[in-house]
């Protein structure tokens, strides 16, 4: 047995047919418990396999699947950008290094537009901006302790256990894809796709509203249980709300700062990419009010900002200026108008796919106040069968529901993020769809 540099033993293993000590880096196992691959990567292995084998029909293909952006970016946000870019281009305006945590101009667009002018206290230095809120969701758990119990709803957008998987904050998973450790709450039909209020405490909570993937939205009322358990238990709620542009229903909260006392325990994840149509240009950002403690392994408890702020200038050097220019666009007269528009052309999808499903008799939700709608597999059949036969069938991609958690298990997600002629020629497909 070979003695590692600090000291520990370290087995011999096999180099080609040799046996040779191992003096090398070590990697970090907990990767190995990840389940075969994203989700996405998959079904786009699927799809190529697909098209490799049937290449005539491969090209009528529709992908419903992933929700990513079609259409171009807002006119406001595009001559913003070229605007930067000549600022670039020129000694006197030009600019190296940006703040970290972003340029106080989009900060304080951000925290003006979408909390102050709504009514919720929110400084311009809480705001962190970003390369957007997946990489904030995984990257937050930089400020955490391993020690923590941690609570997903399932289904589930599948970053927010990957990452507490690599971060080793979880045991293995079990022959239904869970993970020991994690608390798993129930999004189903009956409860509305809003988890109910666990039995138990834990630290940390990850709540998504309007849903990835389900489309459900949450009520005043069920925020603020939420926001009830969390202060009285000292959890914290991780509070994604990328999606919250698609909201039309004038009741349901845009922000979980609506709700009282969540400054004291809840951070926001939000995103440019599905409103502003970002998904390629990359920005979002993190609400980390100042008023937001935990504890040491000591039991004192400690603010949290500055050390996301620690996190921030050491980790990142910033989104680019253009991009933070365009971002800062999006949040002008025209900028707001050209997102309205957006975002009416994909909840036209949502309904016009919702309705084509339905009139097809699949069991349909979502879709209203978000760019997904979440559909039920007809009986006997699970959702990866489901998705190769509408792939096979229709030359359809949509989302196998069981990709996104045991509860997903018997549903397929279909995203409306797509061009016009594109939905109209996939809702037709769908009413034609055979079992
Ligand atoms: C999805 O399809 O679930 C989203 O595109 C994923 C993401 O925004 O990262």
């Amino acid at each position: 047995m070979a003695l590692g540099f600090w000291g520990t033993p370290v087995a011999s293993h096999r180099f080609g047919d040799s046996l040779q000590p191992k003096f090398m880096a070590f990697l970090n196992e907990h990767y190995f418990k990840l389940k075969a691959g994203y989700l996405f990567p998959e079904i786009a292995r699927r799809v190529r396999t697909f098209a490799e084998e049937r290449p005539e029909l491969a090209k009528s293909l529709i992908r419903c699947g992933i929700g990513d952006v079609t259409e171009p970016l807002p006119p406001s946000a595009i001559s913003a950008m070229h605007q930067a870019i000549n600022d670039l281009a020129h000694r006197e305006t030009f600019r190296g290094y940006g703040p970290e945590q972003g340029y106080e101009f989009l900060r304080h667009a951000i925290a003006e537009n979408d909390y102050r002018r709504r009514g919720i206290d929110i400084a311009d230095d809480e705001i962190f901006v970003s390369d957007g809120s997946k990489c904030d969701c995984g990257n937050i758990l930089d400020i955490f302790g391993h020690q923590n119990r941690v609570a997903i709803v399932d289904p589930v957008y599948p970053v927010y256990v990957d990452t507490n998987v690599m971060a080793g904050h979880t045991g293995p998973a079990d022959k239904n894809g869970a993970y020991e450790g994690l608390l798993y709450l129930p999004c189903t039909r009956d409860n509305g796709f809003v988890p109910e209020i666990p039995a138990r405490r834990v630290d940390l909570v990850y709540l998504c509203f309007p849903n990835n993937p389900t489309g459900a939205v949450a009520t005043r009322e069920q925020l603020s249980e939420w926001v009830q358990y969390a202060l009285s238990s000292e959890a914290i709620i991780f509070f994604d709300a990328a999606y919250e542009a698609y909201i039309t229903d004038p009741e349901i909260p845009h922000s979980i700062y609506e709700i009282v006392g969540a400054k004291n325990c809840a951070i926001e994840f939000r995103s440019f990419s599905k409103n502003g149509g970002f998904t390629g240009v990359r920005c979002g950002f993190t609400v980390l009010p100042k008023s937001l403690v935990a504890l040491t392994s000591h039991g004192v408890k400690k603010e949290l900002h500055p050390l996301w702020h620690r996190r921030f200038t050491t980790k990142f050097n910033g989104v680019s200026y253009p991009t933070q220019r365009g971002a800062e666009a999006l949040y002008t007269v025209s900028g707001q108008e050209e997102v309205r528009s957006l975002i009416r052309h994909y909840l036209h999808n949502a309904e016009v796919l919702a309705k084509a499903l339905r009139s097809a008799e699949f069991e349909v939700f979502g879709g209203r106040n978000a760019p997904y709608i979440w559909v039920k597999a007809p009986a006997g059949h699970n959702s990866w069968q489901v998705f190769d036969k509408i792939l096979k069938d229709i030359q359809v991609v949509v989302t196998p529901g069981a990709g996104f958690g045991a509860e997903g298990e018997g549903y397929f997600r279909v995203s409306a993020f797509n061009s016009s002629a594109n939905a109209e020629e996939a809702a037709r497909r769908f009413t034609n769809l055979k079992w």
